[in-house]
């Protein structure tokens, strides 16, 4: 790690002394003054876990929009799902001495206070998808997740005909991205009859979705539909249901709508509804360079979203008003 740092540390240095002409002028051949080395600015991303598909296409956005600028150098951590990882990775990045860091934070209090200390040394921080706490950061990139869980209440009510028994499988609820997705589901389908009968915090992992799922089905002999905050869990329901055998009897709606994977399930007709839940990479890279170019950027940069159904993949899903 240290050997690690050092290299880091190296990179960001030589970025920065950029103004050495006695260096520069050896390798030129006749007298005229050679132009200073152009400055690589070095990112820093901290990603909260690969584990899930979601992210690695995240790192991949990113990578791909850093990848076309020979000015930007990004580097990449990955905390494996554990919070203090993080806070130490971010922590890392500052003594470094990066350019800029981009975040995906697990959750948002512990993560609160790494960002903010980075901020305050001058580094620009562009938070993406899960928010930290307050405001000191630069810039926060992510999609509307009380919209969308909003959006998958109404759609849920329509299609169950104002009633019926779901069951909720949340994310994180200490992420921002699983507290709005449910409260904004609950708005959803507020004036209708439809119960949640079994509501349970699957940390946005497949497998806690399956166990999850395991135990509503052993206690509830009729349910309707599964709402999960992402897809990983809304495919480990749909596999807990099938080796039930109830699949065919529920619906099951999540988000993300990755192409190869909740979108393919609502072509394969495994989920009956996905809401894309766009990565942000390319978005932060656009941001950074703009911090870079010494323009000034919003603090808020909210994405779109859009509703997949077995009615509408073929043509691409409809935008979520
Ligand atoms: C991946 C993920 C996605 C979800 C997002 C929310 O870790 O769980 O499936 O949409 O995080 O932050």
């Amino acid at each position: 790690m240290k050997k690690y740092l050092a290299i880091l540390a190296g990179v960001t240095v030589l970025a920065g002394g950029c103004g050495k002409p006695q260096e520069q002028k050896v390798a030129k051949p006749d007298d005229t003054e050679a132009a200073p080395a152009a400055k690589v600015y070095t990112i820093g991303m901290s990603q909260c876990n690969l584990g899930e598909p979601w992210r690695v296409q995240m790192n991949a956005d990113v990578k791909a929009a850093a990848d076309k600028h020979e000015d930007i150098k990004a580097v990449f951590k990955d905390a494996q799902n554990d919070t203090l990882k993080q806070r130490a990775h971010v922590e890392e990045f500052v003594s470094a001495g990066v350019d800029l860091i981009i975040i995906s934070p697990k959750e948002a209090q512990p993560l609160t206070d790494p960002v903010a200390k980075a901020y305050r040394v001058g580094i620009p921080v562009i938070v993406l998808d899960r928010a930290v706490l307050g405001g000191e950061f630069t810039c926060f990139i992510g999609a509307d997740n009380k919209k969308i869980g909003k959006a998958a209440g109404e759609w849920i009510k329509e299609t169950l005909g104002g009633k019926g028994k779901v069951v909720e499988l949340k994310g994180l609820m200490t992420s921002t991205p699983g507290q709005d997705r449910n409260s904004g589901f609950r708005e959803g389908i507020s004036g209708s009859e439809i119960e949640i009968i079994f509501e349970a915090d699957m940390k946005w992992l497949e497998p806690n979705a399956r166990k999850e799922m395991e135990s509503a089905l052993a206690r509830y002999p009729e349910i309707d539909l599964v709402y999960a905050h992402n897809d990983p869990g809304a495919h480990g329901a749909y596999l807990a249901a099938q080796a039930a055998g109830r699949a065919k009897d529920l619906k099951f709606v999540g988000i993300d709508a990755l192409p190869q994977e909740g979108i393919a399930y609502v072509a394969q007709n495994i989920l009956d509804a996905t809401f894309q839940y766009p990565t942000g990479g390319a978005e932060a890279i656009d941001v950074a360079r703009k911090i870079f170019a010494g323009e000034s950027v919003p603090k808020h940069i909210v994405l779109g979203s859009r509703l997949f159904t077995a009615d509408n993949v073929e043509a691409g899903g409809e935008a979520i008003e």
